[in-house]
């Protein structure tokens, strides 16, 4: 581009995957966007070859963004399309002073919905029912065909009650049940709102009938769901996983489905995503999604729009709203 003869470069941003285009017109007009239209997950390689000459980087969660990616010498910014960040190196991009933006908000309420639906379909076999169907099973009604868990009365325990945890809550209070929640500190307005009470971690998978998962991928949540857990969960209980797979012991979630530790699960989420354990598949006790959590056409929008305003703050040299890594600003007065 020129202006009155002068060459104007412009700053180049390498998008891993193509996202809805309320984000992209964000960015178009004043940078020069190279969107990697394979709808593939990328490998290192690939993503290190595709940020060459720029500044911006807008990831997906399948992203591997490890050191060898975040030492590209013209790499700048980091924004990924999506809540967690567990597949960025968060650590090191601070060394190298790369501000690293998440999506955090747009997708809360959206996830919160899939959590219940999983709940609703597990709990009262919903999938199962519908598969009965059309397999040609159903011969008429029967006092004991395909009996499940209620919902309404029952105490659902969650586990990392942060923002899509709580819009759980909400969406629990409706049903009229008890709620119990574990996080790192109480939270008084949850609590005030939804009536849920702080719970200790063991206190809480021992006495409830659904047990919803939220915490982030971190060293320590790693699977913080194992058999030890699955062994004090009641044997009715049914456990849902809308998180991240790896938080979760899949071999001894499979071991305590198969022995009756736990009655169902439904799971968005899954440990060596995209690979879904065969014994899973086998079971009709179980629901499976292909980590829809975020899947509406309001949320993913919305969601590109975070994702990309967050890159043109950083590229016009403004703290953006959702940094993951705010230290890489202490020295900048803003
Ligand atoms: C996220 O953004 O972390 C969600 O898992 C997407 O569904």
């Amino acid at each position: 581009m020129t202006q009155e003869g002068v060459v104007v470069m412009r700053e180049r941003i390498f998008f891993t995957r193509r996202i809805p285009s309320k984000g992209i017109e964000i960015l178009k007009k004043d940078y020069e966007l190279h969107i990697r239209e394979d709808e593939s997950i990328p490998t290192k390689e690939e993503i290190i070859d595709g940020i060459v000459g720029c500044e911006g980087l807008v990831c997906l969660l399948t992203d591997p963004i490890d050191r060898d990616v975040l030492s590209s010498p013209d790499l700048k910014f980091v924004s990924t399309y999506a809540a967690g960040y567990n597949n960025i190196d968060v650590t090191f991009a601070s060394s190298r002073k790369i501000p690293v933006t998440n999506a955090p908000g747009a997708l809360t309420e959206t996830t919160a919905d899939i959590a219940f639906a999983l709940l609703l379909s597990a709990g009262r076999r919903v999938v199962e029912g519908d598969r009965f169907l059309r397999e040609g099973s159903f011969h008429g009604w029967s006092p004991m065909l395909l009996l499940g868990q209620d919902i309404h009365g029952k105490t659902l325990g969650i586990v990392g009650a942060g923002r899509i945890g709580g819009a759980l809550a909400r969406r629990a209070v409706g049903f009229r049940m008890n709620i119990l929640y574990y996080n790192r500190k109480p939270d008084p307005v949850l609590e005030r709102e939804t009536g849920a009470v702080y719970t200790p971690f063991d206190q809480l998978l021992c006495n409830s009938d659904f047990v919803s998962l939220h915490t982030p991928l971190t060293r320590e949540t790693e699977h913080i769901i194992s058999a030890r857990e699955f062994g004090l969960m009641k044997k009715k209980a049914v456990f849902i996983n809308t998180s991240r797979g790896p938080c979760v012991n899949e071999n001894d979630l499979v071991k305590a489905l198969e022995s009756g530790d736990i009655w169902a699960a439904g799971l968005d989420v899954f440990e060596r995503e995209p690979l879904v354990d065969e014994r899973l598949l086998c079971m009709d006790n179980v629901v499976l999604l292909p980590h829809l959590g975020s899947a509406s056409f309001d949320t993913r929008t919305g969601m590109a729009v975070t994702a990309c305003t967050n890159m043109a703050m950083m590229l016009a040299g403004k703290r953006p709203p959702n940094i993951i890594n705010p230290e890489v600003y202490s020295d900048i007065r803003i």
